[in-house]
This record gives structure tokens, sequence and C-alpha cells, in this order.
């Protein structure tokens, strides 16, 4: 039987943190063995809020190479930037015409998004663009963090429109959700998810945060009232959130954390839980550093990845402007 297909993307705006590393990442590296993975980075997304155009490009260039330093393979993953294929932008275009404005109003990333900023059509139609990036594939599986569970469904139902419209073209994805872990909180504020534009570094652990950042950061991290070390998202969603960092990064179940750490005191806990972070990002930020002398090299990659999702892409693509009676 042919390998199931999935389907996902990471945007390219901000630092990579920790928190994305464990919500979509560190899952691709597991989905890769099982699926066949398309894994892109959403440049295209990125831009629907103002971004610096040098600042994209070094992003870009940044993420690729941590897909391949966290463990991405190019020989079983067909990795790709997103604008290197334009028929994410044709079917998304197509699919606009498919959508009622309400639909898109109601998103609730949009309606976070919107009254930061005076809002853009991009950030209204982020969500098209979104299906189309998924539909194009024909995924059996699109893995995201619970906050994108919402257009994942948009692009279900797309599919489902044109398909009752048009006949039989795309298939229905399920949204793969990590459960615990899909929601890694923010340091200084462990109510709110972890986020790089945060008021303050201290909210999150980049990825190539210094060993010593990550100490600190982990050192000064909020913790809650009490000095049990348990896991309590509701009474405890510091001392919480730190047992599932852990947890995440040594692939240790929280119960065996919480075994480990019974007697000791927060302020223990936590030196362990900012040893043991940065002890886990080392590798991956040596790889990194190698990988980062040589971008030309990075690019390659991503462009080899491009050509085999094109062949793919393209094929759905023309098969829908043949449907719709584009000639
Ligand atoms: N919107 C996603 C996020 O912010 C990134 C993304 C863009 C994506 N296109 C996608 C994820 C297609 C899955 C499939 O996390």
């Amino acid at each position: 039987m042919p390998k199931q297909i999935a389907v996902s993307g990471i945007q390219a705006s901000g630092n990579i943190h920790i928190g994305n590393y464990i919500g979509a990442i560190k899952q691709f590296i597991e989905l890769q063995e099982k699926y066949k993975l398309y894994a892109f980075i959403a440049d295209l997304h990125a831009i629907t809020v103002p971004q610096d155009p040098q600042k994209l490009r070094e992003q870009t260039i940044s993420v690729a190479a941590l897909f391949l330093a966290c463990g991405l393979d190019p020989e079983k993953t067909t990795l790709f930037i997103q604008s290197h294929i334009p028929a994410h932008v044709e079917l998304g275009w197509i699919l606009n015409t498919l959508t009622p404005i309400g639909e898109l109003e109601r998103m609730a990333q949009f309606k976070e998004k919107s009254d930061k900023q005076g809002v853009l059509a991009g950030l209204l139609n982020y969500p098209t663009l979104m299906a189309a990036d998924i539909l194009l594939y024909k995924p059996d599986a699109v893995p995201v963090g619970e906050d994108q569970t919402q257009h994942v469904e948009l692009a279900r139902t797309l599919a489902r429109k044109f398909n009752t419209r048009f006949g039989e073209t795309f298939k229905e994805p399920k949204a793969l959700i990590q459960k615990e872990g899909a929601r890694i909180m923010g340091l200084d504020d462990p109510t709110k998810k972890m986020s790089k534009s945060a008021s303050s570094a201290n909210n999150y652990i980049s990825m190539l945060d210094s060993a010593e950042e990550i100490r600190r950061k982990v050192k000064i991290a909020v913790t809650d009232s009490g000095s049990e070390i348990k896991y309590d998202p509701q009474n405890k969603p510091g001392i919480s959130n730190l047992l599932v960092l852990m947890s995440q990064m040594s692939d240790t179940p929280v119960k065996t954390l919480e075994e480990k750490y019974a007697n000791k005191s927060y302020g223990e806990f936590k030196t362990e839980a900012g040893k043991l972070l940065a002890e886990k990002l080392t590798p991956i930020q040596k790889r990194y550093n190698e990988l980062i002398k040589n971008p030309k090299e990075i690019l390659e990659i991503m462009e080899r990845g491009s050509k085999d999702a094109e062949k793919i892409a393209s094929q759905t693509l023309k098969d829908v402007k043949q449907k719709i009676g584009l000639i």
C-alpha cells in the first residue's frame, strides 16, 4: 500500500521557539517515517503582516536550516518554500471565489490579529491560501497546532463544496493534533500560549538561545503558589508547562517526571529543567550553525523539494482549472 500523505507548513516570521518545535517540527520528524510528508515554509503567509524584506529572507533560510538541523531528511520528506510554487496562490485565488467573506471574518486567528492593526485583505484571505496549500497535495492528514484546526476545517469545507459543485477532485484531510504539548505556554505568563511576538523575550525559548540564556529564562519562569511538582494546568499552569516542556524534549511521560521531582523544591526543579532543555537544544544548534554557513546549499535543497512538490501541485491545479472552465 502506498504511504499516506501529510502536508504542513510553518510560518517564516520571527524566531522559531521551542513551542513551535514541539508543536510542529518535532511532530514532522516522527511523521516522516510513516507518511509521505510535504513540509514547507509559509513565506506567503508570513507577509500577511508587514515584514522587513531582508529579515524575511534571513528568516526563511534560517527556518529551512532548522528543519534540516532538527532532523527533517530531504531524502524522505519533500521540503520546500511556499512561494516557489505558484500553484498555491492560483488555487488560493480559485478557492476565494468559493468562500463567503463571513466565514473568513469568523476565524479566530483573523479576529485576534485584525484588532491589532489595520486589516489587510491578505490577512482575511490567509485561510483560503492555507486551504490551497493543503488541498493541492490531496493529503490524508494535516499536522497542526490546535489553534489551526479551524483553518483545516475550512479546507475540508471547501474540498466538499468544490467536489459537490464540480465533481470529485479533492480529498478531505483530517487535522492531526498532538494533544499534550500542542500548546506550550509563555514562561513569563503560563496562561497564554508561548509567542515570538510577546513583549518580553523571557516569554519564549528560541531554538537558537544559548545554553546560558535558556537556563536563565527557565530559572525566572513564573511558577505557581504551593510547592509541589505536579501536573495541574488549572491550578499550576507554570509548573505544568515546565513539566510538559521537559516531557516533550526528553520523551519521558509527565508522570515519571512528577515522581522523579516529587521531593524537590521549585528552585531545584527549575534548575534541572533549564539544564535539560539546554542539553537537548545544543546538538540541534551545532548542526544549525554548520548548515547556516552555507545558505546556497540550503536553498538548493529547498529547490529540489519544490521540483518534487510542483509535479503534484501542478497536476491538481490543471485538473481544477479544467473542471471550472478555465481554458
Ligand atoms: N497557518 C499555519 C500556522 O500558523 C502555517 C500553515 C500555512 C500551514 N499553510 C499551512 C499549516 C498548511 C498546515 C497546512 O501554523
